[in-house]
C-alpha cells in the first residue's frame, strides 16, 4: 500500500470514518445519532456532543476494519463545510490533532464535492466510474443542484433551488402527515403502496434550470388542511396515496430540469447523489430517463447516498494526488456552494 487516506465526516448528525488505500475503499464506518428523533430535527448542540463521543471509536473501527494502523496513513481528509459549525469543529479538530501527532498532512473537503465524487468510491477493482464531464443531480436535505463536473476540481452549478431543497419538501410534508423525522424514507415506503395519480399538487414554472419546491409544499399543506375540515381522519385514511402523489410530483420536478440540463449541455453521463438519491422512485425514474435517451446513468449504492466518510476520503484522495493540502490554521465553514 502506498497511499492510505483516512476520511472523516461530521457535518451533520452522522459521525463517519473511512479508509481508502490506493484508490480502493477498505472501510466505511458510520455512527448515526438517534438522540434527535424525539425533537423532529437535528439539534446542533446535541449533534456536536454525540460526535465527540463517537469520533474516537468510529476512527478506531475504520482503521481496524481496513487492516491498517495510524502509522500507515498518508494523510487525513476531513469535511470542512458546509454543515453545522459545532459538528464540523469536532471532525476538523480531531483530524488536525491526529495528523499533527502523526506528522502527516490534512486535506479539507467540501461536503458537496464529496457527494458529487462519491461515484468514484470503488470497493472492487472492476467497479465502473463516470467519465468526465458528467452531469450530477445533487439532491439532499439542504441542496438541490444540477452540476457539470469537468474534473474533481472543476465543477459548475448550472441549476439550484431558489427556496426549499427536495429533501426539505419530503421532510416538511411528511411532518404535516405526522410521520417521524426525517420523513423522506417514510414517504418512500408508503408511496410503494399508493396511487401516484390520486392527488395533484402545484408544480413550479421557473425559467431555466433552477428548482423550486416551496409551492408544492404549500399546496400539499393546503390540501391536508382543506380535506381535514370535512374528514378529521383524512390523512390516516389516505397516507399511501398522499405519499405516492407527493413523491411523483417531486420526481416530475426533478426530472423536468434534469432533461433540460441534458439537452442544454449535451452531456451523455448522468449521476445522482445526496440523501434523496436513496429514494426508490427517484432512482427508477432517473434510470428510465437515461435508458430512454441512451445516456449512461450512475446511481449510487444506498450506503453512499447519505452522509458518509467514504466520499470524503475519495475527494481527499483526488486532492492528495494533486498535492493539495490544507494549512493547519484553517477553520470550518457553515455555508458554501460547490
Ligand atoms: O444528504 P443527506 O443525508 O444530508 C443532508 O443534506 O442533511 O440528505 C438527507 C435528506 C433528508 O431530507 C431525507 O429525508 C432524505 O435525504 N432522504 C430521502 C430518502 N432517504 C433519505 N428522501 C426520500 N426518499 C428516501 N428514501
Amino acid at each position: 500500500m502506498s497511499t492510505v487516506i483516512l476520511g472523516i465526516e461530521s457535518s451533520c448528525d452522522d459521525t463517519s470514518a473511512a479508509v481508502i488505500a490506493d484508490g480502493l475503499l477498505r472501510s466505511n464506518v458510520i455512527a448515526s445519532q438517534s438522540v434527535h428523533e424525539e425533537y423532529g430535527g437535528v439539534v446542533p448542540e446535541l449533534a456536536s456532543r454525540a460526535h465527540q463521543q463517537n469520533i474516537v471509536p468510529v476512527v478506531d473501527a475504520a482503521l481496524h476494519r481496513a487492516g491498517v494502523t495510524a502509522a500507515d496513513l498518508s494523510a487525513i481528509a476531513f469535511t470542512r463545510g458546509p454543515g453545522l459549525i459545532g459538528s464540523l469543529l469536532v471532525g476538523t479538530s480531531f483530524a488536525k490533532g491526529m495528523a499533527l501527532g502523526l506528522g502527516i498532512p490534512i486535506i479539507d473537503v467540501n461536503h458537496l464535492h464529496g457527494h458529487v465524487l462519491s461515484h468514484f468510491v470503488r470497493e472492487h477493482e472492476g467497479d465502473r466510474v463516470p467519465a468526465f464531464p458528467y452531469l450530477c443531480l445533487l439532491i439532499s436535505g439542504g441542496n438541490s443542484q444540477l452540476i457539470v463536473v469537468r474534473s474533481p476540481e472543476d465543477m459548475e452549478i448550472i441549476g439550484r433551488t431558489i427556496d426549499d431543497a427536495a429533501g426539505e419538501a419530503f421532510d416538511k410534508c411528511a411532518k404535516a402527515m405526522g410521520l417521524p423525522y426525517p420523513g423522506g424514507p417514510h414517504i418512500d415506503r408508503l408511496a410503494a403502496e399508493g396511487d401516484p395519480d390520486r392527488f395533484h399538487f402545484a408544480r413550479p414554472h421557473i425559467a431555466g434550470l433552477d428548482y423550486s419546491f416551496s409551492g408544492l409544499k404549500t399546496s400539499f399543506l393546503y390540501t391536508l388542511r382543506d380535506c381535514r375540515k370535512t374528514d378529521p381522519d383524512f390523512v390516516e385514511k389516505n397516507r399511501a396515496d398522499l405519499a405516492a402523489s407527493l413523491q411523483a410530483t417531486i420526481i416530475a420536478i426533478l426530472l423536468d430540469k434534469l432533461a433540460k440540463a441534458v439537452d442544454q449541455t449535451g452531456i451523455r453521463t448522468v449521476a445522482i447523489g445526496g440523501g434523496v438519491s436513496a429514494n426508490s422512485g427517484v432512482r427508477a425514474a432517473v434510470e428510465a430517463f437515461c435508458a430512454s435517451r441512451g445516456i449512461e446513468a450512475f446511481i449510487p449504492a444506498r450506503k453512499f447516498t447519505t452522509d458518509n466518510a467514504a466520499m470524503v476520503a475519495m475527494a481527499g484522495y483526488f486532492k492528495y494526488m494533486a498535492g493539495e493540502f490544507c494549512p493547519f490554521d484553517r477553520t470550518p465553514y457553515a455555508r458554501t456552494e460547490i
